[in-house]
């Protein structure tokens, strides 16, 4: 039997700290507005780098805790939904950074569940055999893409990057995973890319090639989908919440936070959170907060973890693991 583990994490965020009260001198908002429907206090912000430069630097971290050497990596996934160019890859800009010629590329756009699905790709494709060490990494400058005039987007998200590696392993780590996606709700978080027909409206030509949300909608997908993933892993796996020691949720809103931890029943305590500092970044939420909680020396060999995410396409997905 080939199992999958998690072998290392790493991070990297932009130095540029913008505070709440740093948003209300440009737009009609306030601290106490985004503390208290959000939880966010501070998000980073990258002044010149792009989403493949926090890719590099938080795969390089993770790459260096490891004790792996780049030509040992033979699959580099990149989660991102704000990619430097359409083509190449930012996986393939990695890669190449890194030097880690015996690298698979390709990058994946699941949005804020985009970590999830690309350790749940990862962990499948080492279980065929043919893969060994990969190296996941969720990567997102958002604030290239948001509209800093609309008050109801701009507040919510940051830049950053968080990475693991993931490896064969004789015992088992990644357990299990669970995904569902809703297309029929992608118009309620998206972005244009090109000046295309846009499939959601029967506009012409999408103009907004900035980030448009229906936050309510979203809120309302979040919560139910949060919960469905993580019964659906609970049943799968017949392990009860009892045996997990932390639930890592995507961090786009410390209410739907709450509201998970009330529908299944657990202390708050259980969900470690950093929203506070980072805001929403997407893809790169959740190896963040992973990261964090390594480097506080939180996660224990064994304890058993759930990730678990939500996001643009409408997309969803948890995974749960030895660590
Ligand atoms: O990773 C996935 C991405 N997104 C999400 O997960 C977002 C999920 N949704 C949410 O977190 C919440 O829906 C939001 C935080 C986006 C919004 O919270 P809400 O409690 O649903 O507020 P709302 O949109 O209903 O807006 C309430 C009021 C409105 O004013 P009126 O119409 O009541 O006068 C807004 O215009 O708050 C106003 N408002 C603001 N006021 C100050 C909206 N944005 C702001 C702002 N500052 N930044």
């Amino acid at each position: 039997m080939i199992y999958s583990k998690f072998l290392s994490v790493g991070a990297y965020a932009p130095e540029n700290i913008v505070t709440n009260e740093d948003l209300s001198k440009i737009m009609d908002t306030s601290d106490e507005w985004i503390s208290t429907r959000t939880g966010i206090k501070e998000r980073r912000i990258s002044k010149n780098e792009d989403c493949s430069d926090l890719a590099y630097k938080a795969g390089k971290n993770a790459l260096e805790k490891s004790g792996l050497k780049a030509e040992d990596i033979d699959l580099i996934i990149v989660a991102t939904v704000s990619p430097d160019m359409f083509f190449p890859s930012v996986s393939c800009i990695v890669q190449d950074k890194l030097g880690a010629e015996n690298a698979t590329c390709f990058d994946l756009n699941a949005a804020c569940s985009g970590f999830v699905y690309g350790c749940i790709v990862a962990s499948s494709m080492i279980k065929t055999g043919e893969y060994k060490n990969a190296l996941v990494i969720g990567s997102e400058v958002l604030s290239k893409l948001l509209d800093w005039e609309d008050r109801s987007t701009a507040v919510l998200f940051g830049d950053g990057a968080g990475a693991a590696i993931i490896t064969k392993s004789e015992t088992e780590g990644i357990i299990a995973g669970a995904t569902s996606s809703n297309g029929s709700k992608g118009g309620s978080l998206s972005c244009g890319a090109l000046d295309v027909k846009s499939p959601f409206t029967e506009e012409d030509n999408i103009k907004h090639k900035k980030l448009i949300m229906n936050g309510r909608e979203v809120f309302k997908f979040a919560t139910g989908a949060m919960v469905d993933n993580i019964n659906k892993l609970l049943e799968k796996t017949n392990i009860s919440l009892d045996e997990v020691k932390y639930i890592v949720p995507h961090q786009a809103n410390v209410r739907i936070i709450d509201y998970v931890a009330r529908k299944i029943n657990e202390p708050i305590e259980k969900f470690y959170m950093n929203l506070d500092r980072y805001g929403n970044t997407s893809s790169a939420t959740i190896p963040l907060v992973l990261n964090e909680m390594d480097e506080k020396g939180l996660l224990q060999k064994g304890d058993k973890i759930i990730l678990v995410g939500f996001g643009a396409g409408l997309t969803s997905g948890a995974l749960i693991l030895n660590w």
